[in-house]
């Protein structure tokens, strides 16, 4: 993270430890962090403030962020070169977040398909952080002067919404925030439900909708099997009119890096029995290395906790200068 005259651009992007990570979140997140670590200055965050927007436990979201910790890692982030941290512990994310709210409008807000989806899913508890939720995210971007953002599509129209918040702050203050660009996969942006395969899979619908990162083969394999898919027989990639047998067939393209035309071809003449027996295999394949190395680490929580404290430091002091910088140009009293 020096700063020299090679700098490297620089990546953010977070996950919330609000519940057990999917296979979506493997193929349209993690995945690509992993691959992106060498070449940009990365930094991955486990936005724990953006979790309580919805009701958490607090024993089981202290548990999670050490166990979102352990995933990032296990996922083959080396955390000696990507800053892995919690976003509670960087104070400036709140404090940008202040101050972005101030630049953006309740009607931007409104249209947010996120808030109209949870506000929905949680009739009881629509809180105004669930509103404010993509001023946070803005903030968590744009403190790192940030150029690119890996995120499945779901994350589009906020990432869009950061991008407009930090353009109308540039056009007043002159050129403060680096204006960021979303990395969306071109395969994998959105895993869709094995039991509703129009609707993205997602970690808080019930267990047999989802692969969990940490299941068993077995249960894999369990799950696989009652994926709902069609009744033509015909194995096509066709999102729109097969949405449940081109969910397997793009799971299967993502993990094995195979073009999902290929994996059609080979498939040629095959029931859907088949179909899922390849998928079994190829989420078991990519699972297998990162499940030992998860197990391996959760059992060391101390070193878990140090890299949180040290990552969380150093994201502080990076995180720390934009904030000072906003606090200037917007005329705040300087500091003695
Ligand atoms: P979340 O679990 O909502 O914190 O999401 C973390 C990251 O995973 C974000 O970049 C999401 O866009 C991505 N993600 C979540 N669910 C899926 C899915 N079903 N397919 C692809 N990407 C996903
Ligand atoms: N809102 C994202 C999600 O629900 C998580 C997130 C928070 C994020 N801050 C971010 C993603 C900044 C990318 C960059 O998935």
């Amino acid at each position: 993270m020096e700063q020299t005259a090679e700098k490297k651009q620089v990546i953010f992007s977070g996950i919330q430890p609000s519940g057990t990570l999917t296979i979506g979140n493997y193929i349209g997140a993690l995945r690509n962090f992993v691959t992106l670590q060498h070449d940009y200055d990365c930094i991955y965050c486990i936005v724990d403030e953006h979790a309580i927007t919805v009701r958490q436990n607090p024993a089981d979201l202290r548990r999670r962020c050490l166990e979102l910790a352990a995933i990032y890692i296990a996922s083959g982030l080396d955390p000696k070169q990507n800053l892995i941290y919690c976003q509670s512990h960087v104070s400036a994310h709140a404090e940008l977040a202040w101050i972005l709210g101030c630049f953006t409008y309740m009607g931007e807000l409104n249209r947010m398909t996120q808030f109209k989806a949870k506000s929905a899913a949680h009739e009881d508890n629509i809180n105004a952080g669930l509103f404010t939720y993509p001023v946070l995210m803005a903030a968590d971007i744009l403190l790192y002067q940030t150029n690119l953002v890996p995120v499945g599509v779901d994350q589009k129209q906020h990432l869009e919404l950061c991008r407009d918040i930090a353009q109308r702050f540039n056009a007043v203050y002159g050129n403060v925030f680096t204006i960021p660009e979303g990395y969306i996969p071109k395969v994998g942006a959105k895993i869709m439900s094995l039991q509703e395969p129009g609707k993205k899979m997602s970690k808080s619908d019930p267990e047999d909708t989802y692969i969990a990162l940490l299941d068993s083969p077995d249960v894999i394999r369990k799950k696989i099997r009652r994926a709902v898919t069609d009744s033509d027989g015909e194995i096509r990639f066709d999102p729109e009119n097969k949405p449940g047998v081109s969910n397997l067939l793009s799971m299967i393209s993502a993990l094995t890096g195979t073009p999902v035309n290929q994996v059609v071809s080979d498939l040629q003449g095959v029931g859907y029995g088949e179909l899922k027996n390849r998928t079994t295999e190829a989420v078991v394949t990519a699972l297998e290395p990162l499940q030992r190395e998860y197990q391996r680490l959760i059992a060391d929580k101390a070193y878990l906790q140090s890299v949180i404290d040290e990552n969380g430091q150093k994201a502080s002091a990076l995180a720390t200068r934009t904030l000072r910088k906003v606090q200037k140009k917007i005329g705040f009293a300087p500091r003695g």
